[in-house]
């Protein structure tokens, strides 16, 4: 269940304002904007975020396409028919159910109320409407001609572009079942009570794979993949007391699911999903094929076997999920005197990989800090940092997550060599520049 800030006691709201005032202090999030006064629940991703972010998006492209040869890529169109909306059930059935207050004229989605007949912003008993269903979809004209033959609908997930596109893939790939394909980019929700930072916004990315399977291998393919994606959370960092797998119960099954599946983190609230996997049996090919008159199945030319693939749908978040990431990596440990706030980001996620510091802003050291910074930059995103003492520049480092720090200082021009700083152990190792990108890969193991 998804609580709203006001439920968390002062320790989970001192995280989560920790986190959201790191993000807006260090360029990660800032809310949109701003000069105006802002734009409610909308987000803008700075130059930090805008790098971890997309680590976000790589590290699942990485692990769902890169590695595999059984998925192929999707970038399908934003803007979209009211066809595909009405096939895929979303014009029907994508709502909330919506509650005004009579009282305080504040509108509240019903399902999430924690007092089903008291609203949470007047605290008034009994001032509620009926409740009407409220479809989350934005629609839009194309065009210059307005009308109903004109109406669009931003796609409120990525999934539809991947079952519309089924036939060509099929036709054109030389990939049978089980085979999947793969999609990350925006989703747009009119959501009722949007909040907790970018947790619920109603502009978000999305990461997600259709796997079509067999269907009698359909069973084994849902359990494989809810294995795989909680996995995944884990490989990149997230600690396993913070995440768990939850079935969903019967009554929330959707009515041609046979499984689902939620990833879910500890959030500073309580526990929030990540991600679903559905096992969605034949039910959007199905749909398509019928309000498309094309036929969406796959023709076994060796067994000459014709059916309907059945569907296998991870279902992730990325900008839920990069904001996940920043929770769990956020920790602040004394050293000495001082509270050292530091991101344990894994490294894959970490914005740069590598700042590059030099020890004063001298002349006699800037050039070649700048050699060593530009003979690591086609290996790594790196950061140059030449202000305030060295000691201030670790500690803002740290604090972005950056795994490795080198240090140029005067031996160097002497020597040739680096001082190698790890953000978490704090230890450092002097080690020639001529091995320095060869160190640093081996280190970072991206
Ligand atoms: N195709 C299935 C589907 O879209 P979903 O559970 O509605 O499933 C998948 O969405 C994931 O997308 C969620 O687990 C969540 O991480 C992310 N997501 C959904 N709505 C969101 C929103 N309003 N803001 C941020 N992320 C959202």
């Amino acid at each position: 269940m998804v609580g709203t800030l006001g439920a968390m006691t002062s320790t989970e709201s001192s995280l989560f304002d920790q986190v959201v005032n790191l993000c807006k202090r260090r360029s990660f999030v800032f809310p949109s904007a701003e000069i105006y006064g802002g734009f409610r629940s909308t987000y803008d991703y700075g130059p930090l975020g805008v790098l971890m972010l997309r680590n976000v998006k790589d590290a699942w492209w990485r692990s769902m396409v890169q590695l595999r040869n059984d998925v192929v890529g999707l970038d399908a169109a934003i803007l979209s028919p009211p066809q595909i909306w009405e096939a895929s059930g979303h014009l029907d059935n994508f709502s909330d159910p919506l509650v005004d207050c009579t009282k305080c004229k504040t509108r509240h989605r019903q399902d999430q109320l924690e007092h089903q007949d008291t609203c949470p912003s007047c605290g008034e008993s009994g001032t509620f409407t009926e409740a009407r269903a409220f479809n989350l979809m934005f629609k839009t004209q194309a065009g210059p001609v307005e009308g109903a033959g004109a109406d669009v609908y931003l796609r409120p997930e990525t999934a539809q572009g991947m079952f519309i596109n089924f036939k060509n893939i099929i036709e054109t790939s030389r990939k049978k079942p089980p085979f999947g394909i793969a999609q990350v980019g925006k989703s747009f929700r009119n959501e009722i009570t949007p909040g907790n930072f970018v947790f619920r916004t109603r502009e978000f990315e999305q990461m997600e794979l259709e796997f079509f399977v067999p269907p009698d291998e359909a069973d084994d393919w849902y359990e494989y993949w809810v294995n795989e994606r909680y996995q995944w959370y884990i490989n990149l960092g997230i600690p396993a007391d913070q995440l768990r797998l939850r079935p969903h119960e019967d009554d929330e099954l959707s009515h041609y699911s046979s499984g689902t599946s939620d990833v879910e983190f500890l959030f500073p609230w309580g526990w929030g999903e990540l991600e679903g996997i559905a096992n969605r049996g034949d039910f959007d090919l199905k749909q398509h094929a019928q309000h498309s008159g094309q036929k969406l199945e796959y023709f076994d030319q060796g067994t000459g076997e014709r059916y309907v693939p059945h569907c296998i749908e991870p279902a992730a978040g990325a900008t839920r999920s990069m904001m996940a990431f920043l929770m769990a990596a956020y920790d602040e440990e004394q050293v000495n005197d001082d509270t050292r706030t530091v991101l344990r980001l894994h490294p894959r996620l970490a914005p740069y990989k590598v700042a590059v510091l030099p020890l004063s802003k001298k002349d006699t050291l800037l050039p070649k800090a700048e050699e060593v910074l530009q003979s690591l930059q086609p290996h790594f995103m790196c950061d140059y940092d030449i202000t305030q003492a060295i000691g201030k520049r670790y500690r803002r480092q740290d604090e972005i997550g950056t795994p490795y720090c080198v240090t140029i200082d005067f031996d160097t021009l002497e020597d040739n060599a680096v001082t190698v700083r790890e953000r978490d152990s704090m230890e450092q190792q002097r080690i020639p520049v001529d091995h320095l990108v060869a160190h640093l890969t081996d280190q970072l193991a991206l």
